[in-house]
């Protein structure tokens, strides 16, 4: 009996992490019906980025994407990774939209849902919880984890007792910079078993260089479930891999239950994979692991996104300012985690304050969350930040999507308008969620002709 769960990431985050999201279906489809047989506790293979890279890079139907690997893999959970009230996207949706999204990631072949805020606000995943729940998912409430004055283990045990009473069925702590140190991780997932009765995923990646330890000591202390990449796909800014846990805890009483040699045919196939991938789009083929982010806290990823945005503003000289400026917003604007959104909107923020002087232009993102339209933050925003960014106007206290109707019927509206009066209701939530880029992709692939005839 396998003590140890393992999600597998190289079909979600650990593609997303390392190449940007640009696996095709047709890549691994060939592979799939022998990761079925592994054993794995799930797939994570959908949501993230990947829908969006799907209708925007790949020229694929993230929906099709989906219903292949549910018809390819009938013994193994799929995972997904849903940003709660904003979806697959980067602002807030209508309760309306968010239920038929999780209902129609469930009708389409999900099982697992992996539902985080990016500030930790419990209020931005009800709905999501709720609809996983009713449709018949898995709901697995994400800790976005972070570290800052506000966040000790009272602050993490009091976010996960929150999410186990809105219903979450197992626990995760992601931590999606690779922060978590090893010890720090037994000590907390020690108090959430002590606090918490459903099961505890961890997930990391090894950006810092310590996820094989982090994924260790959180195992002994009592962790359910880790997250792994098959080896093409480990290490770096994706997660720790697969083999090496397997290996690591074969024989314990954390044995996975995995058979090492089946995995290895897996890593080789992937070997190619990555290999063609790396040509087709040019992409850098080694990311080197950067321990910097435990002391600036901001992904690796990220800094290479925000070094080019400053090169565009022809002000690349001043990235090493850039490095203080991030830590100093992120605590001006009450210590958000920094996973999308309030990646960008922190990075945002700290680019303009180098560029032109701090806070001498606000992006509307940055209003919006000092509003609390992205809901609480968790520590206070700085006083004179605040009265820069809003002046007097009032920050509202009730959750953000409350303030946001219905969006199904004019969604529909609009797209007839284009052509689509039929489409099913997945391209309405495409549409719904990167509204440019689905209608390129409809026109593109006429899927809504085919309906349209119909
Ligand atoms: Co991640």
């Amino acid at each position: 009996m396998a003590k140890i769960g393992i999600t597998e990431t190289v079909l979600r985050d650990a593609h997303q992490s390392l190449i940007a999201t640009r696996m095709r279906t047709d890549e691994f489809e060939g592979i799939l019906e022998k990761m079925d047989k592994i054993g794995y506790h799930s797939l994570e293979c959908w949501g993230g980025a990947t829908f969006d890279s799907c209708l925007r890079f790949l020229d694929e139907d993230p929906w099709d994407r989906l219903r292949l690997i549910r018809k390819k893999c009938p013994n193994t959970k799929l995972q997904m990774l849903f940003r709660g009230q904003n979806m697959l996207g980067y602002r807030h949706y209508s309760d309306e939209l968010v239920d038929y999204f999780v209902k129609k990631s469930i009708d389409n072949g999900i099982d697992i849902l992996r539902i985080f805020d990016a500030l930790n606000d419990v209020r931005n995943l009800q709905t999501a919880i709720d609809a996983a729940k009713k449709y018949g998912g898995h709901v697995q409430a994400a800790i976005s984890y972070t570290t800052g004055p506000v966040f000790d283990i009272d602050y993490y045990c009091n976010y996960a007792k929150q999410l186990e009473n809105a219903g979450a069925d197992s626990i995760c702590i992601k931590d999606m910079a690779g922060l978590l140190r090893p010890y720090d991780a037994y000590n907390l997932v020690k108090a959430l078993k002590a606090e918490i009765n459903v099961p505890i995923d961890l997930h990391t990646h090894f950006t810092s260089g310590m996820g094989d330890m982090t994924y260790l000591k959180a195992v002994e202390a009592g962790a359910d479930m880790i997250d792994t990449a098959l080896s093409p796909f480990s290490e770096s800014t994706s997660q720790p891999c697969t083999e090496a846990l397997v290996a690591t805890l074969e024989g314990t009483p954390y044995d996975t239950g995995i058979n090492l040699a089946e995995l290895n045919a897996l890593a080789d196939y992937f070997k190619d994979v990555r290999k063609n991938l790396i040509h087709d789009f040019n992409l850098n083929a080694n990311i080197p692991i950067d321990p910097k982010v435990l002391t600036f806290q901001i992904p690796g990823g990220m800094l290479s996104n925000l070094l080019n945005q400053m090169k565009e503003m022809g002000v690349a000289d001043k990235y090493p300012q850039l490095l203080e400026e991030m830590p100093r917003v992120r605590a001006e604007l009450g210590y958000p985690p920094l996973v999308t959104p309030t990646s960008q909107i922190v990075g945002s923020m700290s680019v303009l304050n180098v560029a032109l002087g701090r806070y001498k232009m606000i992006p509307r993102e940055v209003k919006d969350l000092i509003l609390g339209k992205y809901g609480r933050t968790p520590g206070p925003i700085d006083p004179e930040v605040k009265r820069l960014a809003i002046g007097d106007a009032p920050q509202i206290d009730h959750r953000p999507a409350d303030d946001i109707p219905p969006q199904m019927k004019k969604l529909r509206e609009k797209l007839a308008e284009e052509g689509f009066p039929n489409a099913p209701i997945e391209d309405v939530l495409s549409y719904a969620s990167f509204p440019e880029v689905t209608l390129n992709f409809l026109r593109h692939s006429n899927i809504g002709m085919k309906f349209h005839d119909l």
